[in-house]
């Protein structure tokens, strides 16, 4: 494909790979992906924006050469340097040596380890910097985490153009390029902001408080279309699934989740359940993790401040379900949860330990002991399950207590 004006002196100078079927190891991506990049022509010289992966250079170079001289590249923006869009950097700052790069504060560690190259000349810039280029304005905006710690956008003033990084994006390939022209991609955008962006809800919402103040005409993304058509409505869905809701009228879920063998850490988690039930505030689920899948898991635990796990201990280890369930979490915002864990055990006892010290690793709070029961418990054993409900419970709403690190 070849260099596409997106808008006056603005031209898409992305790549396509319409074979790629797995992307960054944990997304499908059924219609291939591009890697998007920009030029922008100024009266005094040109700005790139972003590179691509590098074993497209050679099409990334033809696109920039199809509009441009390297003599006439000023500045390189790089909004983002996982490697699908710092791969061809290296080669582009030989080419065009006198271009400064522009990147973000965090960027800095990184992009000699990502580049290979000691003596990377480079400008850190922020929110309210901005570059003059002749009769262009290119503002520059924080949005850290989106997905990665160094991430940023930058708003191009006189064209009204968002170059949004990796927000908006989608793994979608269609030559066509513009949102309005493609095949329908709403799944792959939706899909693409639940694998990449959904762990950083926060984040996008600071993001989006600083677009919203944007006069936007189009969002020029780094995966997939371009939206000029109502980028808008992007924007909205974006800030609506990125919006936590009060369905709940201010009550709290507690959520327990639970393998069982011979029903015995089942019992535990029943009474524990009584014990956060016995809260007005909250409330208490409690799933057997066997009959769960993975969708539902996600919604659960996005909406549970609490999480309860509860596992017994197989072989030294807790049982794949167990650690199904927290692999999930890789794709959730773990922000202000609590963790707890249980379970019954025949002579060593493990799994629990290890579900607590990986809630720990995963910068849950965990402020019990874990609770753990050699094989039946007792009937004073499972007053104290109910206790340990009712402590967690009292701890989600907000009773301050010394917290175990
Ligand atoms: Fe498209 Fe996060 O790289």
């Amino acid at each position: 494909m070849s260099a596409v004006k997106i808008k006056r002196d603005v031209y898409y100078i992305g790549v396509s790979d319409p074979d790629i079927r797995t992307f960054d190891i944990i997304m499908k991506t059924a219609n291939g992906t591009t890697y998007n990049a920009y030029l922008v022509k100024t009266t005094q010289g040109v700005i790139i924006l972003d590179t691509v992966k590098e074993e497209f250079s050679q099409e990334f170079f033809e696109n920039i050469e199809s509009v441009c001289r390297y003599e006439e590249i000023k500045y390189i923006v790089m909004h983002h340097l996982e490697p699908d869009h710092s791969g061809a950097l290296l080669e582009l700052t030989k080419k065009a040596p006198q271009a400064k790069v522009f990147i973000s504060p965090m960027a800095g560690p990184m992009i000699k380890a990502i580049t290979g190259k000691e003596d990377i000349e480079f400008e850190n810039v922020w929110t309210n910097k901005e570059l003059k280029l002749g009769d262009k304005t290119l503002k520059f905006l924080s949005t850290p985490n989106l997905h990665w710690p160094e991430t940023m956008s930058s708003y191009l003033v006189e064209e009204k153009v968002l170059f949004s990084g990796d927000v908006f994006g989608s793994h979608y390939f269609d030559s066509r390029v513009f949102n309005d022209l493609v095949g329908d991609f709403e799944y792959a955008f939706k899909y693409y902001y639940e694998h990449i962006m959904r762990p950083f809800k926060s984040d996008v919402i600071n993001a989006i408080k600083l677009y919203e103040k944007l006069d936007i005409d189009i969002v020029a993304t780094l995966h997939g279309p371009v939206l000029r058509k109502n980028p808008h409505e992007y924007i909205e869905l974006y800030k609506k699934w990125s919006t936590k809701t009060d369905r709940l009228h201010g009550k709290k879920i507690v959520s327990i989740f639970y393998v069982t063998s011979y029903k015995n850490t089942k019992d535990m988690a029943e009474r524990i359940y009584d014990g956060l039930e016995s809260s007005e505030t909250l409330i208490a689920n409690i799933y057997d993790l066997m009959a769960l899948d993975e969708q539902n898991m996600l919604s659960i635990l996005e909406e549970s401040t609490g999480i309860i796990i509860g596992t017994p201990t197989i072989n030294s280890d807790a049982p794949k379900p167990v650690w199904d369930l927290l692999s999930c979490m890789m794709l959730l915002e773990k922000k202000g949860k609590i963790g707890a864990c249980f379970g019954s055990f025949g002579w060593s006892g493990e799994a629990v330990d290890m579900i607590q010290a990986r809630l720990k690793a995963l910068k849950f709070r965990v402020p019990l002991e874990p609770q753990k029961i050699k094989l039946v418990p007792t009937k004073m054993e499972l007053n104290e399950s109910y206790n340990f409900g009712v402590e967690f419970g009292e701890i989600v709403n907000g009773k301050m207590m010394e917290m175990t690190l």
